[in-house]
């Protein structure tokens, strides 16, 4: 696998036993918040809702929260709004700071992703490297990042990554992969490839000593749990925090982890492990504003408009109920 966008640099690669060290910090509420992608109304959304929480929320960034805010105001929005919290390195991130001039925009994309979305994806990075490049105290914190967090709540460990547990930008936990097979899901995307397994899930859960990993980067979000020697594990990926996710709805989703065990009025599906609550909630930003600042950025004719207009416009063909997997149930379900 090679060329611009197709990458996979070393530094990408970890193991899942990277991630069996100790807790960087416990939580009683964690909001996961992947693929905010430069949107600022989805930022103040997810603050906006963590305020509204009873108690405190401890909230990290998983990656990519840069990406469309190409303008210099937006970018350093996105900067100051993410840098007040936590936050791990996405591949839009790694780009940004990386010297690698064939790395793209570092998604690893895999042979089923088309030639033009891999293009029009390079674009967009190259024009917020641009951008960035006027935000030197930006980037020096972008690449202090860490690729992997291990926190806790609920007395559970969690671990918390961009894709999956062994590379910053892998594909092995995108809901096209995993098994079972959603054959929608592979169809829409045009999957093709070796499936993830639900026994490599599990030893990835025994290696990293985790009983939730929390994931990112592949664009589609679903919950899935897995049971391994009488435990019972989660896969929680978000989708994108700062996207329509689903049809229909023009919403982005967050993971939300409690040791409070009641659900939020908002879930949209969730589940208990015991002691900890998951939920996946929705990032309710004003879509109105944010296809406006969107398009003022990004006209037609231009790699992000051709990239994303539909999807910030139109959602995209998940329904709800395929992200609900396993003993995951759907609020009122
Ligand atoms: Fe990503």
């Amino acid at each position: 696998m090679g060329g611009p966008g197709r990458s996979c640099p070393l530094a990408y690669r970890y193991q899942p036993e990277d991630l069996a060290g100790p807790a960087a910090f416990a939580a009683t509420t964690l909001y996961v918040v992947g693929g905010l992608y430069g949107n600022t109304c989805a930022l103040d959304a997810v603050l906006e809702r963590a305020s509204a929480e009873p108690a405190p929320v401890e909230i990290v960034f998983n990656g990519d929260f840069h990406y469309l805010d190409a303008p210099p105001s937006t970018f350093r929005a996105i900067a100051e709004g993410v840098g007040a919290h936590r936050a791990t390195l996405g591949n839009v991130e790694y780009a940004l700071t990386a010297t690698d001039t064939d790395l793209g925009c570092g998604c690893d994309y895999p042979d089923y992703i088309s030639s033009s979305v891999v293009a029009d994806s390079n674009a967009v990075v190259e024009r917020l490297r641009a951008t960035a490049a006027g935000s030197p105290e930006h980037l020096a914190r972008l690449a202090e990042l860490p690729r992997h967090l291990t926190v806790s709540a609920g007395g559970r460990r969690i671990g918390i990554v961009h894709g999956d547990p062994e590379s910053l930008a892998g594909w092995r936990l995108a809901l096209e992969a995993v098994e079972p097979g959603d054959q929608a899901a592979r169809e829409h995307t045009g999957w093709s490839g070796t499936p993830t397994s639900t026994d490599e899930v599990a030893d990835w859960f025994v290696r990293a000593e985790v009983e939730v990993l929390c994931c990112t980067h592949t664009g589609l979000p679903y919950a899935q749990d897995f049971e391994r020697d009488g435990r019972r594990y989660l896969v929680a990926n978000n989708g994108a925090a700062g996207l329509p996710n689903f049809t229909g709805h023009r919403h982005g989703v967050i993971t939300r982890l409690s040791s409070d065990p009641a659900a939020p009025a908002d879930s949209l599906y969730g589940m208990e492990l015991t002691g900890l609550r998951f939920d996946a909630l929705p990032v309710r930003y004003d879509a109105g504003q944010w296809a406006a600042e969107f398009l003022g950025t990004w006209p037609p004719g231009t790699p992000g408009h051709r990239g994303y207009h539909s999807r910030i416009t139109s959602g995209t063909w998940l329904r709800i109920e395929q992200a609900a997997r396993g003993g995951v149930r759907l609020a009122g379900g």
